[in-house]
C-alpha cells in the first residue's frame, strides 16, 4: 500500500501585510520546528509580495512557502506578471495553479492552467492543481463530468507525484461554510484517484487535498476520508492556532 503524507497548505489568497504574514508564518514555523512532523507536511501561499519575506520567517523551520499563481512563460513582455522561477528566486517551492478564484476571474482555461503547471515544473518546483464544479453543475449531477474534464485538460506532461498534487475544491464551498457530505468528497476523491491513470506516472503516490470550508471543527472527519491527503484552507489558514488545530487533526 502506498504511504502518502498529508500535506496541510494554507492559500492565504489577498490578506495579509508584511508584519502580520511573517509573525504568523514565525509562530507556525516554531511549532513545526526543524523537522516535519511525520504525518504531514505545512505549506504557506502568501501573496506574492511577501514570499520573500514569508520564506525568510520560516527559515530553519520544515514549513514551505508558495506562490498562488504564475504566468506559463519564463519572461516577457507581460506587464503584472510573475514567473514561477521569480517565485523560486525568492523562497517558494510550490505554485498554486487553477484556483477557482483564478478561473472565474481572470477567465482562465483548463489549457490555460496546464501551461502555468507547465511552467512550474520547468521552474524545478512543485504544482497544486486545483480543481472543482460550480453549485449550478453539482445540481445538474455533472460534478464528476466537470472535475474529470478539468483534470484531463489541466495536468500537465511529466506530472508525478514528486511534483504535482491534486486539490478538489468545489466552488460553492469555498468560504461559505458549507461542505459536501463525507460520501461526496470521498466519492469524488476516488472517482479523481481513478482518472489520474495515463495523467500521471503514480497515480497512486499523487496526494489529493480537499478544500472548501475546512476548519478545526471539521478537519478530523474530512481528513480521516479514504484518498484524502491533505487539505487546501483558505480563512482557516490566517489564524495560526485554528490552521495548527487542522494540521493536528492528520490521522
Ligand atoms: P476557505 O477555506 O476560506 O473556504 O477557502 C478555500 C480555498 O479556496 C483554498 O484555496
Amino acid at each position: 500500500m502506498t504511504v502518502r503524507r498529508y500535506l496541510i497548505a494554507g492559500n492565504w489568497k489577498m490578506h495579509c501585510r508584511q508584519s502580520d504574514g511573517a509573525a504568523l508564518a514565525a509562530d507556525l514555523a516554531a511549532r513545526v520546528g526543524p523537522v516535519a512532523d511525520p504525518r504531514f507536511d505545512l505549506l504557506l501561499c502568501p501573496p506574492a509580495t511577501i514570499v520573500a519575506t514569508i520564506s525568510q520567517a520560516v527559515s530553519g523551520s520544515a514549513v514551505s512557502v508558495g506562490g498562488q499563481d504564475c504566468h506559463a512563460q519564463a519572461q516577457g513582455a507581460h506587464t503584472g506578471d510573475i514567473a514561477a522561477d521569480m517565485l523560486a528566486d525568492v523562497g517558494a517551492g510550490w505554485v498554486i495553479v487553477g484556483h477557482s478564484e483564478r478561473r472565474t476571474n481572470h477567465a482562465e482555461s483548463n489549457a490555460m492552467v496546464r501551461g502555468k503547471a507547465a511552467a512550474v515544473l520547468r521552474a524545478g518546483l512543485a504544482t497544486i492543481v486545483c480543481v472543482g464544479e460550480t453549485e449550478a453543475e453539482r445540481d445538474a449531477g455533472q460534478a464528476e463530468q466537470v472535475v474529470a474534464a478539468q483534470l484531463k485538460g489541466s495536468i500537465p506532461d511529466g506530472a508525478a507525484a514528486t511534483n504535482t498534487v491534486i486539490a478538489y475544491e468545489p466552488v460553492w464551498a469555498i468560504g461559505t461554510g458549507r461542505t459536501p457530505t463525507l460520501a461526496d468528497i470521498a466519492a469524488m476523491h476516488a472517482m479523481i484517484r481513478a482518472r489520474l491513470s495515463g495523467l500521471v506516472a503514480d497515480p497512486d503516490a499523487v496526494r489529493i487535498l480537499y478544500g472548501g470550508s475546512v476548519k478545526p471543527s471539521n478537519a478530523a472527519e474530512i481528513l480521516g476520508l479514504p484518498d484524502v491527503d491533505g487539505a487546501l484552507v483558505g480563512g482557516a489558514s490566517l489564524k495560526a492556532d485554528d490552521f495548527w488545530a487542522i494540521a493536528q487533526a492528520c490521522p
